[in-house]
């Protein structure tokens, strides 16, 4: 009688330990697919045409990979600005060689560090403090607005998963260690 119990609290652990494993399996397969979604959607929604500093090409500038997502560099020096040239009937922004800092009638505003960088980027960041930015337009989730040329109003469209699908591959790419600066008010 009492090996009967024993056997059957035994095949319990053991399928218990069998169910764990597989859905830790599962888990790893559906993060992988959650990851490789949002690297899908941050490519279309061309994240790093702000966010990724740029090296020089033949037309330009283009995305330098190893500096993939980490915002306007905080080694950057921004060029003196003229000013009169932002206006209702002059130009409405103006950017940097990075295309990462931009010039208009809000101010200066810092493409953001998206990388999981815990003190500089996103790394403290929860996939829900992500969704609610993307859908308030308010920094982190509820603090001053946003500002352009930042397409938050763009990501709102996007379905809850597709959202934590951006935010897992954001998790998912290098740390890089850089401080943005605060975005400036307007001066002209
Ligand atoms: C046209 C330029 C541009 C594009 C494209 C862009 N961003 Fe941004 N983003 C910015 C700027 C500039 C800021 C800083 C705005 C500010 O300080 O208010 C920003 C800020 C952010 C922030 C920080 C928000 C906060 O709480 O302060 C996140 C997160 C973000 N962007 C994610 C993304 C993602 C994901 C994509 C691609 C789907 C993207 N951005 C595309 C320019 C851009």
């Amino acid at each position: 009688m009492r090996i009967r119990v024993l056997k059957v609290v035994f095949a319990a652990v053991l399928g218990v330990s069998q169910f764990q494993g597989a859905s830790a399996l599962a888990g790893d397969a559906g993060d992988q697919a959650l990851v490789k979604r949002g690297e899908y959607l941050v490519g279309f929604g061309g994240c790093s045409d702000c966010h990724t500093p740029k090296i020089m090409g033949a037309n330009g500038p283009k995305p330098d990979a190893s500096k993939l997502l980490s915002g306007y560099p905080s080694s950057s020096k921004l060029p003196e600005f003229p000013t009169g040239i932002i206006g209702p009937d002059k130009w409405g922004a103006v950017t940097d060689n990075d295309l990462a800092a931009w010039v208009g009638p809000w101010g200066v505003s810092f493409a953001a560090n998206l990388t999981p960088d815990m003190e500089t980027g996103l790394g403290a960041w929860t996939a829900d403090m992500f969704i609610k930015t993307m859908r308030t337009g308010k920094h982190m989730g509820a603090g001053r607005e946003i500002l352009p040329p930042m397409p938050w109003y763009d990501l709102a469209l996007l379905t809850d998963d597709d959202l934590k699908a951006v935010f897992a591959y954001l998790h998912s790419v290098k740390p890089i260690k850089n401080t943005v600066p605060q975005p400036m008010p307007p001066s002209m």
